[in-house]
């Protein structure tokens, strides 16, 4: 078998550690050829590729980013003027052309989405979910999540000792897209006292009420955690965290400082747990490339590596059930504010 290897979307560590795992598992285990494709499904469009020897895939484990590149196109959402079949059909013909028998998307929710679609067009497709997001529905967990908390959490135990020296309140905003999913891992593993994430409404004048209670009882500082995609203002041009920051100052009157993360959670070396985990997804896909178990996305599912059908997960995000989330439940019950109520 022959088999293409791409990356698309944004990038995160553990992505290497996944192009390992496949291409190690299929030259050595299954005798496959592999080829990489470069930058995502653009690679496909302009047949850029190159051939993935054994020896290319050692010392990429660590690597932090993609070796092949990657890339936002969507070939089933064209540019307005643009014929909607024409990508479609390139990739098909040059999938063929390059006479691949097999290929391996590796991305968020819109990689999967666009490999299950051209899984139904008949092309052999295994999907390996990727995000520092998290919100890849049918896995439990993905990798580049644990290396974003770690990073982020990293950032939240600095700004604790600021904002003790200064007395002041420190805002920081993490990544994770429309999900709250980092900040909410990195809210309690740094000790936020106050996480607000897009999966719960938050109140802001609550919030200053709180923050003021805590200056009252002469608690030297607060940190607060903010998930980008926290629903702010239309007409503020300001991110999330800026905005609740200049809230808090403005209703509060305590002196307070934003912090916007940004890139820092997607670069660099992924954690052992992440690079275990691409480990993991990678040599099983190509297993399932190898039984010709085409169309699914491999998938963590109760705490073991598994599959899920591409057609199951395509558009669906997977957000926090705030409701009954354990997390937030013990968090309410240490007494941290989510937004939507006074801590006892
Ligand atoms: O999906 C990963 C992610 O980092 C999100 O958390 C973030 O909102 C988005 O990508 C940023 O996209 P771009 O890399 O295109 O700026």
């Amino acid at each position: 078998m022959k088999i293409g290897i791409l990356s698309a979307g944004g990038d995160c560590p553990g992505i290497n550690a996944a192009i390992r795992g496949v291409g190690k598992t299929a030259i050595i285990e299954y005798g496959m050829e592999v080829v990489g494709i470069i930058n995502g499904f653009t690679g496909l469009v302009e047949k850029d590729v190159i051939e993935l020897k054994e020896n290319m895939l050692s010392g990429i484990l660590t690597l932090g980013g993609t070796i092949l590149g990657t890339s936002r196109l969507k070939p089933y959402k064209p540019d307005e003027d643009e014929d909607p079949r024409k990508i479609p059909e390139l990739i098909k013909k040059n999938y063929h052309e390059l006479g691949l028998d097999g290929l391996v998307c590796i991305g968020g929710n819109g990689t999967q989405k666009t490999a299950d679609l051209l899984s139904q067009e008949g092309l052999n497709v295994v999907g390996v979910p990727k995000t520092i997001d998290n919100d890849i529905w049918g896995t439990e967990v993905t990798f580049g999540f644990d290396t974003a908390v770690h990073i982020a959490t990293e950032a939240i135990d600095r700004l604790h000792t600021t904002a003790n020296s200064h007395k002041r309140v420190m805002v920081i905003e993490v990544m994770g897209h429309h999900a709250g999913w980092i900040a909410l891992h990195a809210g309690m593993a740094g000790g936020g006292d106050v996480i607000i994430i897009p999966e719960i409404e938050h109140d802001i004048d609550l919030i200053s009420k709180y923050l003021l209670e805590r200056s009252n009882k002469k608690k030297p500082y607060s940190i607060v955690v903010v998930a980008e995609g926290i629903e702010i203002p239309k007409k503020k041009k300001k991110s999330a965290g800026a905005y609740i920051a200049k809230q808090i100052k403005k209703r509060t009157g305590l002196e307070t400082r934003e912090t916007i993360l940004g890139y820092t959670q997607r670069g660099g070396t992924p954690t052992s747990t992440d690079r275990i985990l691409a480990t993991e997804f990678g040599s099983y896909t190509a297993e399932l490339l190898y039984k010709k178990e085409f169309g699914n996305m491999v998938a963590m599912k109760n705490g073991k590596v598994g599959k899920v059908s591409l057609n199951e997960v395509g558009g669906k995000l997977k957000l926090i059930e705030a409701s009954n989330n354990k997390l937030i439940k013990k968090g309410r019950h240490m007494g941290i504010c989510f937004g939507d109520c006074m801590p006892k």
